[in-house]
């Protein structure tokens, strides 16, 4: 198959074009700046503008979308602009070029996040509950609709909601590792908000599994089936680094001085289950935290 990531720069990006290319695809990468390497062929492009580098879309049995600002700042005006727009252009960009071929059979494979959902405190959330109306919430659904364009008969769309993804180099657990390894690893305010995580290796396989079941269209939830709770997390990573948890916690207001907005979205969390994967038959490689962190931490 050929593949063709944009954002395969970055840390899912580079796990997936490891993973396709160990599987003898061909592999292309949209990247800013070539400086990675990742892909067997890179093409430096700026995705949200139209360009040249669209027609390299048109060579490819799947495009697998993940460009993206990241969302881990102090959102303001300017942070908030680049997250938005660095997404719904790229993605505008990709769907105006497919819709312009409708006849080529083709697959696009859609980054979202379980943002999308907002928050719905304990309740497990499927790919049926409603989208929540927060900014992150606002751009995932914004995201998807401009993706879901492009479905018809030839361009099957597959849209992937990230749980957050825990790997050994980059995302979320590389900094969570900083403060435990100086021991000021803790909960977040009272600890009960829902943490929906997956391990990369299980992310990387389910998007592979996605890729090659020619039946599956719309979304899907990408998240390990047991979610924890923050207060479960912080346990699972104190035990798994051998790190005691000194403190009792971080404090709400705290976290929402530093990081504004942003600090809502570590205080509340969602309880994801991707009820659509495992319909389909995915099994996962990590179903649960402390295996994920043993593995990942070992
Ligand atoms: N990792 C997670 O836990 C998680 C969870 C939910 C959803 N997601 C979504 O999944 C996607 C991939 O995540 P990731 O962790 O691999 O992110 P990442 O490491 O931050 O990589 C993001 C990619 O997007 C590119 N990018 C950044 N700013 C851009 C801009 N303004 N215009 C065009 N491209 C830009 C980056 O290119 P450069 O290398 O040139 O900066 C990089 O290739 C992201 O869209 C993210 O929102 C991730």
């Amino acid at each position: 198959m050929n593949i063709i990531i944009s954002g395969g720069s970055g840390f899912v990006g580079s796990a997936l074009s490891h993973r396709f290319i160990s599987s003898e695809n061909q592999v292309s990468v949209l990247e800013r700046r070539s400086i990675t390497g990742t892909g067997t062929n890179i093409i430096e492009c700026d995705t949200t503008q139209p360009g040249k580098w669209q027609r390299e879309l048109l060579k490819n049995d799947i495009i697998i979308n993940l460009a993206g600002a990241s969302i881990f700042t102090r959102w303001t005006k300017k942070s908030k602009d680049a997250i938005y727009n660095s997404r719904i252009s790229t993605t505008e960009n990709i769907v105006n070029t497919l819709l312009q071929n409708k006849n080529k059979k083709i697959t696009l494979i859609n980054a979202s996040a379980v943002g999308y959902y907002g928050f719905h405190g304990d309740e497990p959330i499927s790919e049926n509950t409603d989208p929540g109306t927060d900014f992150l919430a606002q751009v995932a659904r914004d995201w998807e609709l401009e993706a879901l364009k492009a479905q018809s008969e030839n361009i099957r769309v597959i849209i992937c909601r990230f749980g957050i993804v825990l790997g050994r180099k980059g995302g979320s657990l590389e900094q969570m590792m900083k403060y435990f390894n100086r021991y000021l690893g803790t909960r977040y305010g009272n600890g009960k908000q829902w943490f929906s995580w997956i391990h990369i290796e299980d992310l990387v396989s389910a998007i592979y599994f996605l890729a090659a079941n020619s039946s599956l269209r719309n979304a899907f939830n990408c998240t390990a089936p047991n979610p924890v709770t923050n207060k479960e997390l912080t346990k699972a990573l104190s035990s798994a680094l051998k790190k005691p948890v000194l403190l009792p916690f971080a404090p709400a207001f705290a976290i929402k001085l530093m990081l504004g907005e942003f600090g809502d979205t570590l205080l509340k969390g969602q309880r994801v289950i991707p009820e659509r994967l495992l319909e389909a038959g995915f099994e996962f490689k990590y179903p649960f935290i402390e295996d994920a962190l043993e593995d990942l931490i070992r």
